[in-house]
């Protein structure tokens, strides 16, 4: 039995011939390069499955895991700079509290795709931004985190994801016993992978007998803050359709790019018979804790067997997303003039934040991208290499992270965590959690004019400014 059909359930057809040209991922063989390979958690059945039943260790997501150590930190009366979580930052808008208080005695499952408003709203929202979608498209799940695990599971085979990536998609592989293939993106891009490092990367896998059915792309980018040019979108898009390979577009960010001018292409148009696209209302509406999200499926032979199946599995996983969130969901999707000045208000936001914290890490003297879109950047410590070695013992990025999070109580994640080699010196900052610790001080960031000069933004800033010049050579 090959191992991509073995982690699959046995009530889901196989995918279909037509949807990928190359026979399933066999077992055992993988000869691409370790470093750039997440390999399963735990293979299905284990081709030497021993007697006892092992449990090989499911971590906590590491930005969790950062997230609780500064907690913990917190608590203890410790002064912390929280940039590990990747949380939006901000309160729920009253008119959406409103929509669930009034839809909470909601208290059937419902369908599993979703309720037809939600889903004809989502719709509307595709279609407002030059991707007419209709309901039957759109399939919606408790979180983006959720449709995309689905997603996997419902392709079946390997799948390529850009180096660096956000943490969950090769975790997520792992636990369905496939393979994360990391491709590095494009210099000075982030969240799509090199087309010809694509391509490459299909053909080694193929001849090592592994069938990468799928490709993910972040547009924009976590951990990078960056967007990929629509150039290098549609070069992937080209090496995806040679190779039959389902695009995975996870656009969760697309509503926070900084520069409302700034191009930003959408695979679905380049090759929208195979484009699966994916967005929430976590970070544009700052909804992360009602797990609402959903997807857009391609209207083809792919894409309807894709949507059944990923249905199929949605019925077997959460039955259907929570009723009441359903209802105030549909109304953020249909986007009533209150919530729009909401997002593009928080887009403000962020880019002033994300724009000082990089100024303070570049004024330091290290290399960061300028950030492009929502609350993350991703400085490289690299010129301070020898230094952080010599004069602190720092030989790799967990080492860094570790240092930061101990010694000044500043987490971040190392940019191992997104599938970079260990000795990266790059550390993904999120700077969203600057916003303030009660609502009120959250509501006034989000109002200000020049949020960088209140006194606790302020604050921070300097802080960071302090540790590094601290850490500095
Ligand atoms: C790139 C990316 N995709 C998806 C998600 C998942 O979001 P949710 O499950 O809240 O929709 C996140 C959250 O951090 C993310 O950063």
């Amino acid at each position: 039995m090959s191992m991509a059909g073995s982690a699959m359930p046995s009530a889901l057809p196989a995918t279909p011939a037509s949807a990928l040209a190359a026979p399933p991922a066999r077992p055992k063989v993988t000869t691409a390069p370790a470093a750039l390979v997440s390999a399963p958690v735990a293979p299905f059945p284990s081709p030497a499955a021993p007697a006892r039943l092992t449990l090989a260790p499911i971590p906590v997501s590491a930005t969790l895991a950062a997230n609780e150590t500064l907690a913990r930190k917190r608590r203890a009366g410790e002064t912390v700079l929280p940039l590990a979580f990747g949380e939006a930052g901000l309160p729920a808008h009253p008119l959406l509290i409103k929509a669930l208080a009034e839809a909470s005695a909601g208290n059937t499952y419902g369908p599993v795709a979703g309720l037809p408003e939600l889903r004809e709203a989502a719709a509307g929202y595709w279609t407002r931004r030059g991707t007419p979608t209709g309901p039957a498209s759109v399939v919606c799940g408790p979180g983006s985190k959720a449709l995309l695990f689905g997603l996997l599971m419902a392709i079946g085979a390997d799948v390529a994801v850009p180096q660096p990536s956000w943490v969950s998609y090769a975790a997520q592989a792992s636990m369905l016993g496939v393979h994360a293939h990391f491709v590095p993106v494009p210099p000075g891009e982030g969240g799509v992978c090199d087309a010809e490092g694509l391509a490459a990367t299909v053909t080694a896998a193929h001849q090592a007998g592994r069938r990468i059915g799928a490709v993910v792309l972040t547009l924009p980018d976590n951990p990078t803050g960056r967007l990929a040019r629509p150039a290098s979108v549609h070069a992937l898009c080209q090496v995806a359709a040679e190779h039959d390979l389902i695009i995975i577009a996870d656009e969760i960010y697309r509503d926070l790019v900084h520069d409302p001018d700034q191009a930003f292409a959408s695979p679905v148009l380049f090759a929208p018979e195979r484009t699966v696209v994916t967005t929430a209302l976590s970070k544009s509406l700052a909804l992360g804790g009602w797990r609402i999200g959903v997807a857009r499926l391609p209207d083809s032979g792919i894409g309807l067997a894709l949507r059944d199946r990923l249905v199929g599995i949605g019925s077997e996983i959460w039955s259907a997303p929570s009723m009441p969130i359903q209802h105030a969901a549909a109304l953020a999707f249909d986007e009533p003039a209150e919530l729009t000045e909401r997002v593009a208000r928080s887009r403000a936001l962020h880019a002033e934040v994300a724009a000082a914290v990089a100024d303070r890490f570049a004024v330091a003297g290290l290399l960061v991208p300028a950030p492009q879109a929502a609350f993350y950047l991703y400085p490289d410590f690299e010129p301070w290499r020898e230094h952080l070695r010599t004069t602190r013992g720092i030989g790799n990025g967990a080492d860094l992270a570790t240092h930061l999070l101990h010694i000044y109580g500043m987490g971040v994640l190392p940019a191992s965590v997104f599938g970079e080699e260990p000795a990266a010196l790059r550390t993904r900052v999120a700077t969203a959690m600057l916003y303030g610790d009660t609502d009120e001080q959250r509501e006034r960031a989000l109002r200000s004019d020049d949020p960088v000069t209140l006194p606790w933004i302020a604050a921070a800033l300097d802080r960071i400014g302090d540790v590094l010049d601290d850490l500095a050579p």
